[in-house]
């Protein structure tokens, strides 16, 4: 049995050090139902990227961002851990579930992690099925001019 490989958003953080090998596996040979967006930081995800992520098809929204102590902004990650796990009660509450959003940690000695949190991320995305396309909202009815 084929199935439709679930679509993934994965924004990571360019200073969240893979390891060598994993930032070119990253940068080169992700696969097709990933798709990457690099960002300075991770505090500096606006909520509307997430957003934008997931109207665009993504089943899936994995951000990846240094360890607490490691963010070159001070503290962007604990902020944008902060400000995704609220945009992730939002989005749950209109209908995309808040185990789609994830975020992970990594630094240069998790060789090979960032494949295995794709992976388990991918799995649990598999036993939620693909994500029910959002309500978009439906045009204001424009009354005519009064007298
Ligand atoms: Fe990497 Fe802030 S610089 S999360």
């Amino acid at each position: 049995m084929s199935t439709t490989p679930m679509k993934i958003a994965l924004f990571q953080c360019r200073w969240c050090l893979y390891s060598p090998e994993d930032q070119a596996w990253v940068d080169n040979d992700l696969p097709k139902n990933i798709h990457l967006v690099k960002v300075p930081c991770t505090g500096r995800i606006d909520p509307l990227f997430i957003l934008n992520a997931v109207q665009g098809g993504a089943d899936g929204v994995m951000v990846s961002g240094c360890l607490p102590e490691k963010c070159h902004f001070k503290e962007g990650n604990l902020a944008a851990r902060r400000q995704l796990a609220e945009f992730s009660q939002f989005l749950d509450y209109i209908g995309y579930a808040q185990d789609r959003v994830r975020f992970v940690w990594l630094d240069l000695q998790d060789r090979g992690r960032i494949q295995q949190e794709l992976a388990a991320f991918e799995r649990t995305l598999e036993t939620l099925g693909q994500a029910q396309a959002l309500a978009t909202r439906a045009p204001i009815a424009m009354g005519g001019a009064h007298d």
